[in-house]
């Protein structure tokens, strides 16, 4: 893990948000290769889930939303984690991260696990708390209860809030689905392990509305697209995805039935994203919260009934830590270390890397300058690299994943063709620059 985080802060992927005022916890800011490896495993999703799918529509809701909101989504009454205080030195912990129990610990269960403070090493508990992880802010310029409204913890409601618009706008056929990406927000106890759990995070979620009487075939349909997704968009090997069906007890207050998809992080083995069915559960809240019809009307039979939903929930920040999991690999070349990103060609930040063999050469900075405009004209993450000696360059690209580089020497003044180097095997071929 100290290995990847490091290879992000080192060659502009992420860095800890903030950084220059010494940071904040539970934030990350992306570098222009972190951004471009974001934005292309987002565009990757909505290809596949909205741009190819004629099921799957997509839309774009604000953060801020009346909190009405959150009182019909239960998240004002239950979206909390447990806390607890140690009185000895202060610190405040998640009680399930210290303590072998569940999210809905009460003060006994925990008093019985005797768990001592990770910090000064004392048993000295406050009793355990649910502490609400929504981020409150005020909208208006008057401060007070009225004004008061909350940041989104999750992208689903902005969805849930425009099923009738779409319904009532573009008529789609049951079963359809609505997805949005964008930013949540969630006050995190313990924001830990990189970006994996953090204080402001993105999500892309669908909201996929059926026949109640489908749910079942519906939710597997789905479970085999996240499935064909992470594979075969995304790269991740299957033997590092895991299904784990959640317990009862264990699943979320408006879940009838939860997989998490878990992957082998460096941490572990951890929750990636999850498939939810959700029943009525928000639609049916919000025709109680609002007073507004949530009702389809099957255009065949005339039926009318409120939709159930199954949610695939893709977090953005656990697939780009997944992403760069799968694609880090070390190596030895002639007896050094070489670290390579192995990323999916679809993903890495830059396709192609062209260079001079020498920077003080002007005919072949002029013709490295011509093969890297030909190149610019056709792809886009096309970059120039001529800092350093060509070793120096190999192992900076193999650092930041770019599958392949084009080395223009003095033979290429003579012949027309160049070197093309290949990151993984470190091959190299002479290609004619018509041919490239
Ligand atoms: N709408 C359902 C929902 O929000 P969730 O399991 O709470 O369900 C869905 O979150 C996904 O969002 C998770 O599987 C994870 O990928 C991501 N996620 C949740 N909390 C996160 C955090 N604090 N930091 C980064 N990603 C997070």
């Amino acid at each position: 893990m100290e290995d990847i985080v490091s290879l992000c802060k080192r060659r502009g992927f992420i860095f800890p948000g903030s950084d220059v005022y010494g940071g904040m916890a539970g934030t990350w800011d992306y570098g222009p290769l972190g951004v471009t490896l974001k934005r292309k495993i987002k565009q990757a999703w909505w290809d596949y889930f909205v741009e190819n799918r004629d099921d799957i529509y997509g839309i774009d809701a604000a953060i801020i939303m009346n909190p009405r909101t959150w009182v019909a989504s239960g998240h004002a009454a239950t979206f909390s984690d447990p806390l607890v205080e140690c009185k000895e030195c202060h610190q405040r912990f998640r009680a399930d991260k210290i303590a072998d129990v569940s999210e809905k610990v009460t003060p006994d269960e925990f008093r019985a696990a005797h768990v001592k403070c990770p910090n000064c090493g004392k048993e000295n508990w406050d009793d355990v708390k649910q502490f609400n992880m929504m981020f409150t802010t005020h909208v208006g310029s008057v401060e007070d209860d009225s004004s008061k409204a909350y940041l989104r913890p999750e992208t689903a409601q902005g969805i849930f809030t425009n099923y009738k618009n779409v319904v009532d706008t573009i008529y789609p056929d049951l079963p359809f689905g609505l997805a949005q990406q964008g930013k949540a927000f969630r006050n995190e106890i313990s924001p830990r392990d990189f970006v994996f759990r953090s204080r402001e995070f993105e999500q892309m979620e669908i909201e996929y509305f059926v026949d109640p009487t489908t749910w079942e075939e519906n939710f597997e349909k789905l479970h085999k697209a996240c499935y064909d997704f992470l594979e075969n968009k995304m790269g991740l090997p299957s033997s590092m995805i895991h299904d784990l069906e959640v317990a009862p007890e264990d699943r979320a207050h408006y879940s009838k039935r939860t997989i998490d998809v878990e992957f082998d992080y460096p941490i572990g083995r951890e929750e990636l994203m999850g498939i939810a069915y959700r029943t009525d559960f928000d639609l049916g809240n919000i025709q109680r919260e609002s007073g507004k019809n949530m009702e389809y009307r099957d255009k065949n039979t005339g039926e009318t009934f409120v939709p159930h939903v199954i949610e695939p929930s893709f977090g953005v920040e656990r697939l780009v830590m997944a992403v760069l999991t799968s694609a880090y690999t070390e190596d030895d070349v002639n007896g050094e270390k070489r670290i390579v990103l192995k990323l999916p060609e679809n993903l890495a930040p830059y396709r192609f890397c062209v260079s001079p063999l020498l920077k003080n050469k002007p005919e072949l900075v002029a013709k490295a300058k011509e093969v890297y405009k030909k190149l610019r004209e056709k792809y886009t993450n096309v970059t120039w690299d001529d800092s350093g000696n060509i070793g120096k360059r190999y192992r900076k690209q193999d650092e930041i994943g770019t599958p392949k580089c084009i080395v223009i020497d003095f033979d290429t003044l003579e012949d027309n063709t160049v070197t093309v180097r290949d990151r993984d095997t470190t091959g190299q071929v002479r290609v004619d620059i018509n041919m490239l």
